[in-house]
């Protein structure tokens, strides 16, 4: 039989992070660790999500996440999940997940020097209907000695060491950058491997699609809605941008990558920070679409600049293509 189809010198997501890992000078294998951890984690929700009908894991779990929403037990399975994979790599300290209200602290005799950040699965709206969901984490050196506190984990995403989302769309895909560019990998089921399948992705300089939800535009601020005016009545004589929303930040964030655009979520006068938070949803975004060449802002301020106060903070969140961002940004300034 032929066996020419099959790559014997495969580059998969975990001997990507070895071969990163030994050109980093002083390095332990921790992080290695830890990332092998993730994959491990996301590999396993990737399954459950997969086939959340059969094993009757879609519907309420009877429990209220600290944001008030429902969870669901697709989403307390990924956050079980991530919690235990990660304590186990001996390369954490602390967590924060959007599902736990507190800081997350690593039993002593687990520890290792990493906090990590994450949404272990957002889109949790898009769970029942079918529509691709999520994970984001982002990870970073803890900064305290003795017992982890929130200060660790408090830090400004300029410290991300690594971040990254996996998209449980059509296949699943995991973008993920430690600050040397942004790869894709997809997953092979049939091996059970991450595939790089797009080394050092770049956004285009502009796109043609805006994303945000629009049905709030009654409570945006006229800036916004000005914006959206002229994206769908060019004056110049331009074509009209498309619009997309899915309502999975990871979805809508993998497609302004792959094709160029902008996303957005907000302040709007019902969430005056609009909805997104900042340790596990923005901010590993943020770093993610730098590493591919565009811009993430809250109207006012770069993102990754951003000194957080709380675990659990929301900002205000504009993310894609450079011209398409920084165009958006002369509308909030005209209204300053
Ligand atoms: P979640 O963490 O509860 O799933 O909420 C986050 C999601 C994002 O994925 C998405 O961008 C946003 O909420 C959509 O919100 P809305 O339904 O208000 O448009
Ligand atoms: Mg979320």
């Amino acid at each position: 039989s032929d066996q020419s189809a099959f790559d014997t010198d495969v580059w998969t997501l975990t001997r990507f992070i070895i071969e990163t890992g030994r050109q980093a000078k002083g390095a332990t294998g921790e992080l290695t660790q830890l990332i092998n951890a993730i994959l491990t984690a996301v590999k396993a929700i990737s399954c459950a999500v997969r086939k959340a009908g059969l094993a009757h894991l879609q519907g309420l779990a009877g429990s209220v996440n600290v944001t008030g929403d429902d969870v669901k037990k697709l989403d307390v399975l990924s956050n079980v999940l991530m919690i235990n994979m990660l304590q186990a790599s001996y390369g954490s300290c602390c967590m924060v997940s959007e599902e736990n209200k507190e800081l997350i602290v690593t039993p002593k005799d687990k520890r290792g020097k990493y906090v990590v950040c994450f949404d272990p699965l957002d889109g949790s709206s898009n769970i029942d209907c079918l529509a691709s969901i999520g994970t984001i984490f982002a990870i970073y050196k803890r900064v305290t000695d003795g017992e982890p506190t929130d200060k660790d984990a408090l830090q400004a995403g300029n410290n991300i060491v690594c971040a990254g989302y996996t998209l449980y769309g059509s296949a699943t895909l995991m973008a993920i950058s430690t600050g040397a560019g942004l790869n894709f990998f997809t997953l092979d089921p049939a091996i059970g491997e991450f595939i790089l399948t797009e080394r050092n992705v770049k956004i285009k300089q502009r796109g043609k699609i805006y994303s945000l939800n629009e049905g709030y535009a009654k409570y945006f601020h006229p800036s916004i809605n000005e914006y959206l005016e002229h994206k769908k009545y060019p004056e110049d004589g331009s074509s009209p941008y498309g619009a997309r929303y899915v309502g999975s930040m990871v979805s809508d964030i993998h497609r302004t990558i792959a094709y160029g655009g902008i996303f957005m979520y907000p302040a709007n006068e019902k969430s005056p920070k609009g909805k997104l938070r900042l340790l596990y949803e923005c901010n590993p975004i943020a770093f993610l679409i730098e590493q591919a060449g565009g811009l993430a802002s809250t109207g006012f301020q770069r993102v990754l600049d951003i000194q957080p106060e709380e675990l659990h903070q929301r900002v205000p969140f504009v993310v894609g293509s450079p011209d398409d961002v920084n165009e958006f940004l002369t509308f909030v300034k005209k209204h300053q």
